[in-house]
């Protein structure tokens, strides 16, 4: 698969630019960079590279030596990947993942993108964070992103919740440290009957990618809840429809994966998009979602 990959990697005269992830084939990022490319006329084209976790090394590797000149990283590699880089961030490296990767002559280096998408993403929706009680779905490399966009927009606490209990914890100590706050902290599952209301709920699992339930589906939850964000690139999730159920105010996270390529795709090409073909794409990106859901519902 890799070498067929490579084949048309170095058959193209393209510049070349991708996503690797497991899975990659729901994503929206090709047609996003790709009619970025088109709309401004630069000469590069975006593949999804879908790659499993045995070869995530070998992979990065082969996408260097071979001059792929940026990658974005998606699940469950957020935060593995960071040991296969020649550098990262000063930002990435407090947040423990990356979403973005140049080529240098050095190798890899990784930023974070996620976190300036979901910031600008809230702006745009008018939504506040700052003295707010916020609540995190899922541990990940994702869930990192987000909650450093958190703390820097002035949450009050952050609760972490997490199939994985154990996990929420260390993410928790790791970021408390590295953020120098003690305002984040893991509740087991079991725990969500003690939470206070008027919470602002971030949905960062894996889950809603696919047609999967959401992490948690008892009703008295989501009746907490003043704000429900579903990071998950889909105008409908299960966690949202839980949201809309309960009558809470909720965003998907179509303006975020924007708003994360948008910085991508500034930071590989050392340019500045402009407001028109952000709009552009915005509206194909919205387009296209939409009829991929009258596509799932007719079948
Ligand atoms: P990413 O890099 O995109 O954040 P990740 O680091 O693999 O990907 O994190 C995936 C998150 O989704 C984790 O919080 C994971 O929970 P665990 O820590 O228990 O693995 C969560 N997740 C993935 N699949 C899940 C499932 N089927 N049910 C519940 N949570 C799930």
């Amino acid at each position: 698969m890799l070498e067929k990959l490579l084949g048309a990697i170095l058959g193209s005269n393209k510049e070349q630019y991708g996503l690797i992830g497991f899975p990659v084939d729901h994503s929206k990022s090709p047609l996003i960079h790709n009619t970025f490319a088109q709309l401004r006329g630069d000469n590069l084209e975006y593949r999804l590279i879908l790659v499993t976790p045995e070869e995530l090394e070998k992979t990065i590797n082969k996408l260097c030596v071979n001059g792929v000149r940026g990658l974005n990283v998606t699940v469950p590699y957020k935060s593995k990947v960071i040991p296969y880089l020649a550098k990262i961030s000063k930002e990435a490296e407090k947040i423990g993942a990356v979403n973005t990767l140049k080529l240098t002559e050095a190798g890899y280096v990784g930023v974070n993108t996620d976190v300036l998408g979901l910031r600008k993403s809230l702006l745009e929706k008018g939504v506040s964070i700052k003295d707010k009680d916020c609540v995190v779905l899922g541990a990940g490399g994702a869930s990192r992103a987000v909650i450093a966009a958190l703390i820097m927009d002035g949450a009050k606490s952050i609760t972490v919740i997490n199939r994985t209990y154990e996990n929420a914890v260390s993410l928790c100590e790791d970021m408390n440290a590295s953020f120098e706050t003690d305002i984040l902290k893991a509740l087991p599952l079991a725990g969500i009957g003690d939470l206070p209301v008027n919470l602002y709920c971030f949905q960062c699992t894996s889950l809603g990618l696919h047609s999967d339930n959401a992490l948690i589906t008892d009703k008295n939850f989501y009746d907490k809840l003043l704000f429900g964000y579903d990071i998950v690139p889909r105008l409908s999730t299960d966690f949202l429809n839980r949201c809309q159920a309960s009558g809470v105010e909720c965003e998907n996270g179509l303006a975020m994966l924007l708003y994360q390529a948008v910085a991508a795709y500034e930071f590989w090409n050392e340019t500045e998009i402009s407001k028109e073909d952000i709009e552009t794409v915005k509206q194909k990106l919205y387009e296209d979602c939409k009829d991929n859901t009258n596509e799932n519902t007719d079948n």
